[in-house]
C-alpha cells in the first residue's frame, strides 16, 4: 500500500526492494485543465505495476512525464536514481538506453518493415552497428516475442493487430532494457490474443528480470500478471497495492471498477485459472 510500510518480518535490512521509478509531488496541467496535482508513486525493481484510472485521468501523461517527454509544472521524478525532469535528450541518454517503450496504439513506423522498426532504437543509440548485426538482433527479438521469422520483412499494414503489438514489444526490447513502459498493450486484442499477450509480458519480465510500468484498462491483465496496481483518480495516485488490498479500500471508483460486472468476471476467471494450476501441480506431484 502507499501508506507507511508494514513492519517487516524479514530481519535482513536489504530485503526492501529497490525503487526503479520514484515520483513525488507531480503536477501537470494544460491551460486551465489540471491533470495531476500531487502524484506520488514508487515502482519497485522487478515488479509488474499496473496503472489504472478512468479515461483522461492522465495515465499516458504520467508515463510521458516519467520518460521525459512531458515537462511537469512541479514535482520530482527519478528513474534508476537519476532525476529526469528538465534534462535534455542527450543528458537522459544513459537512462533512455535502459528502458523500452510501447506507446498507446503501438505506433510502428508504417514505411519501415518489422525488422527495420525493431532496429530504430539500435540505430539511434549504437550508430556503428553493422547491418549484419542489426539484422541478427532484429531477427532474435522478433522470435523472442513469438512472431514467425518470416514476418521480419513485412510492413505494419501486412501484420494483424496482435502481431503489431508483439512487434511493438520487440522494438521496446531492442536495447535489452531493464525497465519496460507499456501503454494499453492489450487494447483492441481479442480475449485469447490478450491472454497470450499477458503471458508473453509475464514470461519476458520473469526471464529478463524486467520492471514493468503497465497502463491498462484490462481487468484480466491486472488479475493475471500485475504484482501491484496503482489507481489514478482525483488528480493523484489514490492507492497502490495488490488487488485484495485495493478491494479493502472504501473508494468509490475502485469499488465500481473492481466490483462491477467486468471486475467480478475477471476475478472469477483468475480464481478458476489459479485452481486449475494448483490442481495440475497436484497431479504432477502425484505422478513423480
Ligand atoms: N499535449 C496535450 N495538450 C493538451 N492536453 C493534453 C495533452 N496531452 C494530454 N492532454 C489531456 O490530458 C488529459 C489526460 O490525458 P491522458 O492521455 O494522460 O489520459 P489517459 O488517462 O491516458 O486516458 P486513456 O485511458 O483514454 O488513454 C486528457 O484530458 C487529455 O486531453
Ligand atoms: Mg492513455
Amino acid at each position: 500500500m502507499s501508506t507507511a510500510p508494514a513492519p517487516s518480518r524479514d530481519p535482513k535490512p536489504d530485503a526492501e526492494p529497490e525503487i526503479v521509478i520514484s515520483v513525488r509531488g507531480l503536477r501537470n496541467s494544460f491551460g486551465d485543465q489540471v491533470i495531476h496535482d500531487g502524484v506520488d508513486l514508487d515502482v519497485r525493481q522487478g515488479e509488474i505495476l499496473g496503472v489504472v484510472g478512468g479515461s483522461g485521468t492522465g495515465k499516458s501523461v504520467l508515463m510521458r512525464s516519467i520518460i521525459g517527454l512531458q515537462t511537469p509544472d512541479a514535482g520530482e521524478i527519478t528513474v534508476f536514481g537519476q532525476p529526469v525532469i528538465g534534462r535534455g535528450d542527450s543528458e537522459l541518454q544513459p537512462i533512455r538506453k535502459r528502458w523500452g517503450i510501447l506507446f498507446q496504439g503501438a505506433a510502428l513506423f508504417s514505411t519501415l518493415t518489422l525488422a527495420e522498426n525493431v532496429q530504430v532504437p539500435l540505430r539511434e543509440f549504437y550508430p556503428r552497428l553493422s547491418e549484419k548485426l542489426l539484422d541478427e538482433i532484429a531477427a532474435y527479438k522478433i522470435v523472442m516475442v513469438g512472431l514467425p521469422p518470416d514476418a521480419a520483412p513485412k510492413y505494419p499494414a501486412e501484420l494483424s493487430g496482435g502481431m503489431r503489438k508483439r512487434a511493438g514489444i520487440a522494438r521496446a526490447l531492442s536495447l535489452d532494457p531493464e525497465l519496460l513502459f507499456l501503454d494499453e498493450p492489450t487494447a483492441g486484442l481479442d480475449p485469447i490474443g490478450a491472454a497470450a499477450f499477458d503471458q508473453l509480458i509475464r514470461d519476458l519480465s520473469k526471464r529478463l528480470g524486467l520492471t514493468v510500468f503497465l497502463i491498462t484498462h484490462d481487468l484480466d491483465t491486472l488479475y493475471s500478471i500485475c504484482d501491484r496496481v496503482a489507481v489514478l483518480a482525483d488528480h493523484k495516485v489514490v492507492a497502490v497495492g495488490t488487488i485484495p488490498e485495493l478491494l479493502a479500500l472504501d473508494h468509490e471508483w475502485i469499488q465500481e471498477y473492481f466490483r462491477g460486472p467486468r471486475g467480478r468476471a475477471a476475478e472469477e476467471a483468475n480464481e478458476a485459472a489459479e485452481n486449475e494450476a494448483a490442481a495440475n501441480a497436484g497431479t504432477g506431484d502425484a505422478e513423480r
